[in-house]
């Protein structure tokens, strides 16, 4: 399972990637809009940016919803550097651009999936990666890991090559059960990754070497 980081924010993303086992970054609107970026030119800079800092896929999302204009925009994305997927959201229009990049050899992420039907047509439409929405589901009572072990079922009865990259990670136990479930990828804010880290037993054997190692010299 391949882990992304779920940020636009640069240090984050410095800050995963010196833990050695970074392999993409996923961004969206909202992520950009808190960094700070808008216009045109500053969010091509800002991608660059990521795209130098880390060796791996990073989605970059079209911000339009009409089909013609969401093969501009992603065209231009693409155009940024060869890590780049377009990321596309699941509607009409949205299937039909993921099928004209896929057709392109143009790499793709569906997002905004929240259901099984929506990741069975973001897969028949070549999509490279579908982004279900697990915390998002979970906020609303609704079980969003029996949506991600229901896709898992559905691309392996038919082979379909779409990566399951979960999405809206909001813990560490949703990153272990995805595993479980053997989904691809996961995307996840720092936090939640940096928190697979900790156990108290941890820190309390690490003391008890520390200090008795002291008794060795
Ligand atoms: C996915 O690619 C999205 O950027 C993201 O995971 C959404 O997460 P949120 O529900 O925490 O906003």
């Amino acid at each position: 399972m391949k882990f992304f980081i779920d940020t636009a924010n640069l240090k984050h993303i410095g800050e995963a990637k010196d833990l050695g086992i970074l392999a993409g970054v996923t961004t969206n609107p909202s992520l950009m809009a808190k960094e700070g970026i808008s216009g045109d030119e500053a969010i091509r800079g800002h991608y660059e940016k990521i795209c130098q800092l880390v060796e791996g896929d990073v989605s970059a999302e079209v911000l339009s919803v009409s089909y013609g204009d969401m093969i501009k925009e992603g065209e231009k994305l693409a155009s940024i550097h060869p890590n780049i997927v377009v990321k596309i959201p699941m509607i009409k229009d949205g299937v039909k651009a993921l099928k004209y990049f896929s057709d392109k050899g143009i790499r793709t992420n569906c997002t905004l999936v929240f259901s099984a039907g929506q990741a069975l047509l973001a897969a028949k439409a070549g999509a490279r990666y579908v982004s279900p929405f697990l915390g998002r589901l979970d906020d609303i009572s609704t079980d969003g890991l029996s949506l991600i072990e229901d896709i898992r079922i559905i691309y392996d009865n038919y082979l379909y090559e779409t990566e399951i990259l979960a999405a809206s990670i909001r813990h560490p136990m949703h990153i272990i059960e995805c595993a479980k479930i053997g989904v691809d990828v996961i995307t996840s804010p720092l936090t939640p990754i940096l928190n697979l880290l900790n156990h108290p037993l941890t820190e309390k054997g690490l003391a008890q070497f520390l200090s008795d190692a002291k008794k060795l010299s």
